[in-house]
C-alpha cells in the first residue's frame, strides 16, 4: 500500500541528548497492540516507525489503521470533509514502516515493544535495541503480565526503562498503565506520562507486580468463565450473554478472550500458573491450550470461541 513510508535503510546520528519531550517514536511489533499504538501516536502529533519481522504483519496493520483512522476521522469531524481528509492524510503521512527494528531506533525518543507475549523473546530484542539506540532514548514494554523489571534485565539503561501497557482497541481504550521499576528516573517516569497525556490517555501508576492492576483482575475472572463452560454450568454464549445484559458488560468473557487473543491469554496463564503454583485461580484451563493447538487464536485468525467472517 503506497499509503504508507516504507523504510529499508536508514542512518542516524546517535547524539546522546537528554530530552524530555517525546516527538520520534518507535513501535515494535504491528499486530493488534503495535498497530493502535503507532495509530495514535501519528493521530497526535507524534513521528512514528512501525516495525514487524513479518510482512503480513504490517500489511494486514496498515489496513486495520487504515479502517480505524477513517472511523476515528468521521466520528471528530462528523462524516466526509476537507479537515477529516487532512487528519487522515497528516497521520499517515507521520507513520513509517519497517521490517527492520535494529535499524529504525536510531533517533527514537521513545521505544515502545509489542511482540509476542514471551520473556526470552522479548529481552533478546531489547538486548539488540540496546546497542542501537541513542542513550537518551527511553524504552518501555507493553507486556500484559511479564516483569517489567525482568525485561529491563537485558538492558544497560534501567532508568530509562518502564512499562507503557496500553489497551485494546488502543484508538478506543482511554486507559494507559504505567509501569515503574525501582531504576525508573524521575525524568523517564515524567516522559512517560506527558507522553500518554499527549496521546489522550489517562494513565495511572502500577507496580511492577504481575498483571498491573486491571489484568490481575481481568485475567482470574476470564480463566474461571472458562472452567464453568468446561465444568458443564452454562454454555459460552448464555455466559456471554448473562455478563453483557446482567452486568453491562461491553463484552462476555469468551468475546474478550476473541478479542484479545487466546495465544496471548495462554501465555499469561501458562506464565502466572508457574508464579502461583498453589493458586487454582491461576490454572490454565485445557480449553485453552487445546484451542490454540488448533490454531484457534479468535477474531485475528478467524476463529476462537467463535467464529469471525473476514
Ligand atoms: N478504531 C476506531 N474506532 C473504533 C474501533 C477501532 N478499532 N473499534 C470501535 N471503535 C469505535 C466505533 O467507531 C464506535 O464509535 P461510536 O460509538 O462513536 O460510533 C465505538 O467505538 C463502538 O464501536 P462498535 O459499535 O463497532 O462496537 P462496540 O460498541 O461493540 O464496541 C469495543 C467495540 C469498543 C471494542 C467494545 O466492545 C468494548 O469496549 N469491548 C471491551 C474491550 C476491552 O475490554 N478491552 C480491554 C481488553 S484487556 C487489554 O487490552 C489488556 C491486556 O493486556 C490483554
Ligand atoms: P499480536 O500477536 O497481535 O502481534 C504481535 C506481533 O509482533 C506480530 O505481528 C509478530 O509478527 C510481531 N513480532 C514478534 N516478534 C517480533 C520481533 N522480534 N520483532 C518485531 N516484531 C515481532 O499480539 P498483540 O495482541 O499485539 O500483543 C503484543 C503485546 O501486547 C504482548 O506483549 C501482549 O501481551 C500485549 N498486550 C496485548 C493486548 C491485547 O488485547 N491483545 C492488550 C494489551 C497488551
Amino acid at each position: 500500500m503506497a499509503l504508507f513510508n516504507s523504510l529499508s535503510t536508514r542512518t542516524f546520528s546517535q547524539s546522546a541528548r537528554m530530552s524530555a519531550a517525546i516527538q520520534n517514536v518507535t513501535v515494535i511489533g504491528s499486530g493488534l497492540m503495535g498497530a493502535g499504538i503507532a495509530q495514535v501516536a501519528a493521530q497526535t502529533g507524534h513521528k512514528v516507525t512501525m516495525v514487524d519481522i513479518d510482512d503480513a504483519a504490517v500489511e494486514k496493520a496498515q489496513k486495520r489503521i487504515g479502517d480505524s483512522i477513517q472511523r476515528i476521522a468521521k466520528k471528530k469531524f462528523g462524516g466526509e470533509s476537507a479537515e477529516a481528509n487532512k487528519f487522515i492524510s497528516d497521520a499517515i503521512g507521520r507513520l513509517t514502516i519497517s521490517t527492520d527494528a535494529v535499524s529504525s531506533v536510531g533517533s527514537a525518543d521513545l521505544v515502545v515493544e509489542a511482540i509476542v507475549e514471551n520473556l526470552d523473546v522479548k529481552k533478546k530484542l531489547f538486548t539488540q535495541l540496546d546497542q542501537a539506540a541513542p542513550s537518551h532514548t527511553i524504552f518501555a514494554s507493553n507486556t500484559s503480565s511479564l516483569s517489567i523489571a525482568k525485561i529491563a534485565d537485558a538492558t544497560n539503561r534501567k532508568d530509562r526503562f518502564g512499562g507503557l501497557h496500553f489497551f485494546n482497541p488502543v484508538p478506543v481504550m482511554k486507559l494507559l498503565e504505567i509501569v515503574r521499576i525501582s531504576e525508573t528516573s524521575e525524568d523517564t517516569y515524567n516522559a512517560m506520562k506527558t507522553f500518554g497525556k499527549n496521546m489522550g490517555k489517562v494513565s495511572v501508576l502500577c507496580k511492577d507486580n504481575p498483571g498491573f492492576i486491571a489484568n490481575r483482575l481481568v485475567v482470574p475472572y476470564l480463566l474461571s468463565a472458562v472452567r464453568m463452560v468446561e465444568r458443564g454450568d452454562a454454555t459460552t454464549r448464555d455466559v456471554d450473554t448473562a455478563l453483557k445484559l446482567g452486568g453491562g458488560f461491553p463484552m462476555g468473557p469468551f468475546e474478550l478472550f476473541d478479542h484479545i487473543g487466546i495465544d496471548t491469554l495462554l501465555f499469561v496463564s501458562e506464565h502466572w500458573e508457574k508464579l502461583f503454583p498453589d493458586d487454582q485461580a491461576f490454572k490454565v484451563p485445557p480449553t485453552l491450550t487445546k484451542l490454540v493447538k488448533e490454531g484457534k487464536f479468535g477474531k485475528k485468525s478467524g476463529e476462537g470461541f467463535y467464529k469471525y467472517g473476514n
